[in-house]
């Protein structure tokens, strides 16, 4: 994680800039803490996601974006109050809310609108969300507009974008970075002091550990094609919104094998781990590579799906996988699980989710205890104790 920080901040070097981790990758207070003491900033996309970031140190409240397409008034007054760097603004709605709580509580707020460019890249259709027909931002031909309504307690600082994520080619991010110094140029012909270039997330990784992949390649591709956009703007700070890029890849959930059966021809290799842990495969058809954590006994290979215990057929981490023969009580690593596993993790069939463990060369810490029994039923009351 902090090779992969390091790698964008020595990528944007050149030009001023802040990674601002997004935070719903893994908002672990451990890890939130450990990017932050290296520099990091935060693009948040809840109330609860800014309160975590709060907690590790409110001073972090200046390096703080704030995007989503539904924010409430609740969550705007904490952001309004913490003094964040900058709100990205998706709708016009939300433009006239963040107006109304800003003169209320006194604030200014700078503001970016988060633009729609049209750009197609090529991911899952889940996690698409550059074109037109998505749900995301205002449609850059109306962008200006938008902006001149902005109230007198708004600043339109600003344009944030963001295409998508996983995305595994640099272009994409060029072209949308394009559309948006060109906006930027526009804007200033309006009389808007644009300081902010928010380019957002996205960049992929290699989930096949088999295959090729050069981290630090992939980040000076991505840098030379934001970069030029960037500087063709002119006096912007570059925003970046990296999530995946930076903690996938340091993460992986240990699950251990409990049985080991056969259906017909199909074999399972059934874990203690479940789609609720890490539901990636479940929801996008996900590659997860996985590895049994002690060194295999022989060269011979099994083929098997690997499944959790819950009870649905959408519940498996691979399906007709080449593994190392496992046994029950052996443990197995699915790898690059350290971005949006456990943040989207869930108490599915009451199972409690499991403990964290940051390693550090030979040190490690647990940095979230399992959870028990008593933390799954506490918000819980009795219908006859009403
Ligand atoms: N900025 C914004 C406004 C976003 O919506 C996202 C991700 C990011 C930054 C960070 O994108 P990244 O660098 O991590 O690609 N659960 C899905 C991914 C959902 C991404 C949602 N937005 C998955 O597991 O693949």
């Amino acid at each position: 994680m902090q090779e992969r920080l390091s790698l964008f901040q020595h990528a944007f070097s050149v030009m001023p800039h802040l990674v601002c981790f997004a935070v719903k990758a893994n908002s672990a207070l451990a890890i939130l803490d450990l990017l932050g003491r290296r520099g990091a900033g935060f693009d948040v996309v809840s109330g609860g996601e800014l309160e975590r970031v709060l907690a590790v140190d409110h001073r972090f409240a200046e390096r703080v974006v704030f995007s989503g397409i539904g924010k409430t008034a609740p969550e705007l007054d904490l952001a309004l109050r913490s003094e964040i760097l900058l709100f990205n603004v998706e709708s016009e709605g939300e433009l006239e809310l963040l107006s109304e709580r800003a003169a209320k509580l006194r604030k200014r707020a700078r503001i970016a609108l988060r633009v729609n460019p049209d750009v197609f890249a090529e991911t899952h259709p889940y996690i698409s969300t550059g074109l037109r027909e998505h749900k995301f931002g205002i449609d850059i031909r109306r962008a200006r507009a938008v902006y001149r309504k902005a109230g007198k307690s708004l600043e339109p600082a600003g344009v944030s974008v963001h295409i998508g994520s996983q995305i595994r080619g640099a272009e994409p991010f060029g072209a949308a970075a394009q559309r948006v110094a060109a906006l930027i140029a526009d804007l200033r012909k309006d009389g808007h002091v644009i300081r902010y270039m928010d380019a957002g997330g996205g960049l992929g990784i290699e989930y096949h550990a088999d295959r090729p992949f050069d981290p630090e390649e992939k980040v000076r591709e991505y840098a030379a094609a934001l970069i030029p956009a960037a500087q063709s703007a002119g006096g912007v700070t570059l925003l970046l919104e990296p999530g995946r890029f930076l903690v996938a890849q340091a993460g992986a959930l240990l699950a251990r094998v409990l049985y080991v059966k056969k259906n017909g021809e199909k074999t399972f290799v059934i874990t203690d781990a479940a789609m609720n842990d890490l539901i990636r495969p479940a929801l996008y058809q996900a590659y997860h590579h996985i590895v049994p954590v002690a060194r295999p006994r022989g060269k011979r290979r099994i083929v098997a799906d690997v499944v959790g215990p819950v009870c649905e057929s959408g519940d498996f981490f691979a399906r007709d996988r080449e593994l190392a023969p496992v046994r029950p009580g052996d443990l197995v690593a699915i790898l690059d699980a350290g971005a949006y596993g456990m943040t989207l993790a869930s108490n599915y069939n009451s199972r409690l989710r499991p403990a964290e463990v940051l390693v550090e060369g030979r040190r490690a810490r647990l940095i979230r205890r399992r959870e028990n029994i008593d933390d799954l039923l506490a918000p819980e009351r009795l219908s006859h104790s009403l």
